[in-house]
């Protein structure tokens, strides 16, 4: 293994620790969220309004910046795992990790901005700097598009991939069977959930320059094109945090490996199967 700079004894522990504590508190963090904002309402719904009216209240505040704040390091040491996968040399590994951690505290900061100094009366009023610069608006529309057009090429090149291994007379397995799908399949979901979630710090934050701006940028969730990602991304969060609970009966468990194949059939029957009234409802109100 290349170095990475500093090595502090016992991080390692403490990160995997952290990966399920914080994966813990998600499961009634991001599920609360994902409930109100894909079952209750659709996002295209969340407008200045509905975001003003919960934020009048301090512990909706707190929710959301707990939820902020445990997703986004949650998320960030998640990508950790993937740097060191991946970037092989020392110097472009201690370039990743510094990039991941500018990240987390960049966007720690703009969070928690966004939460703690949100002023509804001021923001209605559309009158403070940049409240006009609706170009914010489009270049966050722009990123949606972005990151949905990944998604499905990312989708058409996994499918294509798939068929043509058929088509060889080959089964694409990998040689650890199940257990490996399902966790390139959780690797997969926990990336593409921070990615959404960087964005979607981003497109929050504009509440706080106006009324007008935020609401530009929400309008984006209501495009037809968006809708099926939006609708992969509730499956991605749905199928992420019954696999993490699958992976902590692994790892907590004497029963969970023995039924570890079982385990990942109910995983993805259950994902699919409570990602549908999210879909219904999106596709209901945005066609
Ligand atoms: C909602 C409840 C969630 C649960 C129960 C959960 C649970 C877990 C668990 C148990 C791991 C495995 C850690 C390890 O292998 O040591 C993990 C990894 C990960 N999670 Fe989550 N997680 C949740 C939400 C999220 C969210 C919201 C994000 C994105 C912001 C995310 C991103 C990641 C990433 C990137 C990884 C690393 C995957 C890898 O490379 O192996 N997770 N999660």
């Amino acid at each position: 293994m290349g170095g990475t700079g500093i090595a502090v004894p016992g991080a390692e522990r403490l990160i995997w620790y952290f990966m399920r504590i914080s994966g813990t508190l998600l499961i009634v963090l991001a599920g609360g969220h994902l409930f109100v904002t894909h079952y209750l309402n659709v996002p295209s719904e969340t407008t200045f309004s509905f975001v003003a009216a919960r934020w009048a209240n301090p512990y909706w505040r707190t929710f959301d910046w707990l939820l902020l704040m445990v997703a986004l390091w949650h998320g960030v040491l998640g990508l950790r795992y993937s740097i060191q996968d991946y970037l092989r040399s020392p110097a472009a590994r201690a370039f990743g990790l510094g990039l991941m951690w500018a990240l987390g505290i960049v966007f720690l900061a703009l969070g928690t901005v966004t939460v703690f100094a949100f002023d509804a009366a001021a923001a209605d009023a559309n009158s403070g700097p940049l409240s006009d610069a609706m170009w914010i608006a489009e270049a966050i529309g722009l990123s949606l598009y972005v990151f949905a057009v990944v998604t499905y090429v990312s989708i058409v090149l996994l499918a294509v991939w798939v068929i043509r291994s058929l088509l060889r007379g080959q089964i694409p397995v990998y040689s650890g069977g199940p257990g490996q799908y399902a966790w390139a399949l959780h690797r997969a979901t926990g990336i593409g959930i921070l990615f959404f979630l960087l964005v979607h710090i981003v497109d929050i934050s504009l509440i706080g320059l106006g009324r007008e701006i935020y609401d530009a940028s929400v309008a984006y969730y209501a495009r037809p094109v968006l809708v099926p990602m939006e609708i992969l991304l509730v499956g991605a969060v749905v199928y992420h945090t019954l696999n993490g609970i699958r992976v902590m009966t692994i790892d907590f468990t004497g029963w969970g490996h023995r039924a570890e194949k079982i385990s990942f059939a109910v995983v993805m029957v259950l994902s699919i199967l409570l990602t549908l009234p999210s879909a219904w409802l999106i596709i209901r109100a945005e066609f």
